[in-house]
């Protein structure tokens, strides 16, 4: 039988219970300001653009789509760098001994002489599902360090020339995500190696955390250009997961700015990887892992443990957890990359796109009255979604959006509705 679009769980526990001290700590007053401060310095920076689908919002019965769009992140196609560059300037700050203000991240890249050797020569290792890796070993090598990113053996040739192209040393493990994850962990204790991991573990916290506030200079600048287009918050936020930092972030963030009048949230998992989505199921407020080969072509989400950090966050402060089959992702992608007339087009990858064919499934699916009916999602939204990622793997962009791959089966397709377009 046809997987229906989206599956949901309402999160009692975030309704009824007081937020989380975590997401509090994790976003002090004037910490996100101060992180896109930092990421300001890196050469290249600009803020990405946060771009506006008033047509489709209009067509699918919500205020407002916005879309914070990553796909030309500092030109590596992905916002996880923010992520990776934030923890890798901590770790160097904390091996030199160095507060921020006597070592700046711009001086960072141009250290030399005594101050680099109190730096010591440290390799940089994670696992990654493609972007994560990517951006290590961007800043990594932006700093002058090496670094070995460990991948599983189903990510794609693409994705692994991405990161060579970086400077990072591949290393191709059997199995799957968390299985290059504990790999990865291994061969960094054997080899002295410093661990720039996005999730954590038992001891394993600090980094973890500075990736998750390094995410933050994304709301940091969409709160401005909110501001500039006169809407004071989004009232919803869709966000998708993998191991759940990103989400973590984004919905911490938005508990903490808004206290009272915090956005209604909805994490979005892929069905074949939904940790996030069975822990909320299984519903005894720990994380839970799901196993097997989490064949998804939402390559960025494909995560079976779920980030014990970002869990707890999401467990205190995200109200919806869904997951939609890959044919979602794929309708996200062509409505994307070819819009309404008006509306801006973007270049959306499989992990990027999957909110927004979520949100078109829940507004006009009739299956997911009752969910939209729950968001209280209607003509008064203002809806805030991520484009996590922009073409990240060439040849499966082009199959889904030119080949036509992953099509809506013929019992979930829309009728088209009479519009001027
Ligand atoms: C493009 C993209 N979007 C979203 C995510 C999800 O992030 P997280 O694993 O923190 O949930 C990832 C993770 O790799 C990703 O690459």
């Amino acid at each position: 039988m046809t997987e229906v679009p989206i599956q949901w769980l309402k999160n009692h526990h975030a309704f009824e219970n007081p937020k989380s001290k975590l997401a509090a700590e994790l976003f002090p007053p004037g910490l996100p300001q101060q992180i896109r401060r930092i990421h300001s310095e890196i050469p290249g920076y600009r803020m990405s653009p946060l771009k506006s689908l008033p047509r489709l919002a209009k067509r699918i019965g919500v205020g407002g789509i916005w879309v914070k769009d990553e796909s030309a992140r500092l030109s590596l196609n992905s916002f996880k760098v923010l992520g990776g560059a934030y923890a890798i300037y901590q770790k160097l700050l904390q091996r030199g001994g160095f507060s921020d203000k006597e070592m700046s991240l711009r001086d960072l890249l141009h250290l030399e002489g005594g101050r680099r050797e109190k730096l010591g020569h440290p390799t940089f290792a994670t696992a990654t599902d493609g972007n994560h890796g990517t951006g290590v070993a961007w800043a990594a090598s932006k700093m002058g360090f090496p670094s070995v990113i460990y991948v599983h053996s189903l990510t794609t040739q693409d994705r692994i020339r991405g990161i060579e192209r970086q400077g990072g040393r591949v290393v191709v493990v059997d199995g799957n995500y968390d299985d290059a994850v504990r790999q990865a962990s291994l061969d960094a204790q054997k080899n002295g190696w410093e661990v720039i991991s996005d999730t954590s573990w038992e001891g394993y916290e600090d980094v973890p955390k500075w990736i998750m506030q390094g995410y933050a200079t994304m709301f940091v600048e969409a709160q401005e250009q909110f501001a500039a287009q006169g809407i004071q918050r989004p009232t919803h936020l869709l966000v998708q997961a993998g191991v759940g930092s990103l989400a973590a972030a984004a919905i911490g963030f938005y508990s903490v700015l808004f206290e009272d009048n915090v956005p209604l949230s909805m994490v979005v998992e892929p069905t074949e990887a939904a940790c996030l989505y069975e822990s909320m199921r299984i519903g005894d407020g720990k994380p839970h892992s799901i196993t097997g080969e989490l064949d998804t072509i939402m390559a960025g989400l494909a995560c079976g443990d779920p980030n014990p950090l970002a869990w707890e966050t999401l467990y205190n402060c995200a109200d919806f957890f869904a997951k939609c089959p890959d044919y979602v992702a794929a309708k996200g992608m062509r409505v994307y990359s070819v819009p309404l007339a008006e509306d801006q087009f973007i270049v959306s990858g499989e992990s990027g796109a999957v909110t927004l064919g979520a949100l078109m499934y829940m507004m006009e699916y009739e299956g997911a009255r009752e969910l939209r009916e729950a968001m209280g999602l209607n003509q008064e939204s203002q809806v805030l979604l991520i484009n996590s990622e922009g073409n990240t793997s060439p040849d499966e962009f082009r199959s889904v959006v030119w080949e036509g791959s992953l099509p809506v089966p013929e019992d979930f397709k829309i009728h088209v509705k009479e519009d001027e377009d």
